[in-house]
């Protein structure tokens, strides 16, 4: 029987630093889309996977996320006496009750890799997920992009990373693959590079802050020495699993914002703006209205 994916990581301890001065003293996971943080929607997209520990690797300056996925008890009781019954369900159901948070801590920024081998004391002998909450993902039909990758990881019963298409001139910003067996939704990985310049990349797959991880993993990244950026690259650790294990990219089927960048960001919040319940008309309107004018 193939293990279920109870775990995801989520990397939190970055700067930033593309959104300062928001993120001068606010984590940039916590910067909303429409009325939720980023790190809400990934925590979201996470349980409805049905993974049941939510695993945060955070820095200094990053107290309101646990604060966050905590209980407001002043703030609940204010909602309650005021009536506010539809306010207070919100910030209850911040977090199911099954499902439970952890908080490590990295304390020295040293990569992608580093931070992910910062929870193998928590995550051990399984396999699981890492989430980039950066990259906000709306998968089609409603099914999130980490619940789809789940159902490959269940038929291959291997490590998946989730990959797009991207601008050729973008690959520098990218993990990318090189793949064989592509069936168009899924393929065997051959190689993996992080960031290499349009010119040495082996294809414009760019690996996009979604990864179901196999435990071993873990060894290979204490042997990963600082790659790209100085960093500790979790690309680079996996390029060393596909020695040992077969690896699957999987191409989302749904749409991705980068909201690491300032235009995937407002791209994002526009989007989810006009899908909104309570919004989606009065915005759409206004959009129109804007755009005559533009
Ligand atoms: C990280 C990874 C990179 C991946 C990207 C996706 O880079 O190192 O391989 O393609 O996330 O968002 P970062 O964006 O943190 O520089």
């Amino acid at each position: 029987m193939v293990k279920k994916i109870r775990k995801a990581v989520f990397p939190v301890a970055g700067m930033g630093t593309r959104f300062l001065p928001a993120t001068k003293a606010n984590p940039k996971e916590m910067l909303p889309v429409v009325d939720k943080p980023l790190i809400q929607y990934a925590a979201e997209e996470a349980e409805e996977a049905g993974v049941s520990s939510l695993v945060f690797v955070t820095g200094r300056n990053k107290r309101s996320i646990p604060d966050h996925f905590d209980k407001a008890y002043e703030l609940e009781s204010e909602l309650k006496e005021a009536g506010k019954t539809a306010l207070l369900e919100k910030v209850q159901n911040v977090l199911p009750e099954d499902v439970s948070c952890i908080y490590l801590r990295q304390s020295e920024a040293l990569g992608l890799g580093h931070a992910v081998l910062c929870a193998e004391p928590v995550v051990a002998d399984e396999p699981f997920a890492v989430i980039l909450a950066d990259d906000l993902i709306r998968g089609d039909g409603g099914v999130g992009a980490l619940e789809q990758m789940a159902q490959i990881y269940e038929r291959y019963q291997c490590s998946v990373i989730l990959v797009e298409e991207v601008p050729q001139e973008e690959t520098s910003k990218y993990g990318i693959v090189e793949v064989e067996d592509d069936d168009g939704e899924t393929a065997t990985i051959t190689s993996i590079v992080e960031k290499p310049k349009p010119e040495d990349a082996p294809s414009n797959l760019g690996v996009v802050g979604r990864y179901i991880l196999t435990p071993r993993i873990f060894s290979l990244i204490k042997e990963t020495g600082r790659g790209a950026g100085g960093e500790i690259q979790l690309t680079d650790a996996i390029a060393e699993l596909l020695k040992y294990e077969k690896v699957r990219a999987y191409r989302v089927k749904g749409k991705r914002y980068d909201c690491g960048s300032k235009l995937g960001y407002l791209e994002a919040t526009v989007e989810l703006g006009l899908a909104h319940e309570e919004l989606g008309d009065s915005f759409k309107n206004y959009l129109k209205e804007m755009a005559e004018k533009l």
